[in-house]
């Protein structure tokens, strides 16, 4: 697995303020936005193209669009779902999936309870946002299901990483046979004993949307 730790100062700036409980939802949301604009940039390093060629006013340009079928964006609901404006800003034509993931907070294990994808996803590129890796059973998870069911390669973007998330991430990838990639906005120091990344930003979805 391929690890990419963004290392940016506007990066950095917009995780601070992210990071700071007194921020708000609709700014929090704001932010997270942006952010994935930037990371994703990043994660679609490799996106596939073809070669096309134009003409501009000038003269005809051989250059290169994207290929098709066109990559898939995956949010985990339901903090994912903050990701996802973001994403599909910077690839519109992508086409979007949902899996519906909670997890136990007394186990910390991940149960999928939504799920709403292509029906074909072999050979597609998948992009899967979720904002916080922290133990990691929600992605190693979702990265399971969506190899189950064909896909090609696969880039999950965070906001923040424990290392903990990537130790196990690593693990659990090792025996994959496919190209997997994680871009992380930041690598934070521990989980603490509820599971939570420290000094991480709390419940993302609760910060996004509100306590349920
Ligand atoms: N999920 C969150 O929303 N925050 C954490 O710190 C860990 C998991």
């Amino acid at each position: 697995m391929k690890v990419h730790v963004a290392n940016h100062p506007l990066i950095a700036h917009k995780l601070t303020v992210l990071r700071d409980k007194t921020t708000n939802s609709p700014t929090f949301r704001g932010l997270v936005e942006e952010l994935v604009m930037l990371l994703a940039y990043e994660a679609t390093r490799d996106v596939k193209t073809v070669p096309k060629t134009v003409e501009t006013p000038v003269a005809p340009f051989n250059g290169e669009v994207l290929a098709k079928p066109r990559p898939v964006v995956v949010p985990i609901l339901r903090a994912g779902l903050g990701m996802l404006e973001g994403m599909v800003r910077l690839i519109p034509s992508a086409e979007v999936g949902f899996l519906g993931m909670v997890r136990n907070e007394e186990t910390l294990q991940a149960t999928t309870y939504a799920n709403r994808l292509p029906e074909d996803l072999n050979g597609r590129q998948i992009y899967i946002l979720d904002p916080m890796l922290a133990t990691g059973g929600t992605l190693i998870m979702a990265i399971d299901y969506l190899i189950e069911r064909g896909a090609q390669e696969i880039t999950a973007i965070v906001l923040l990483s424990a290392p903990e998330g990537i130790k196990a991430l690593e693990e659990a990838c090792a025996s994959k046979n496919i190209p997997i990639t994680l871009v992380t906005g930041a690598l934070d120091e521990k989980l603490n004993e509820k599971g939570y990344i420290v000094p991480g930003l709390g419940d993302a979805g609760d910060r996004l949307y509100g306590v349920v």
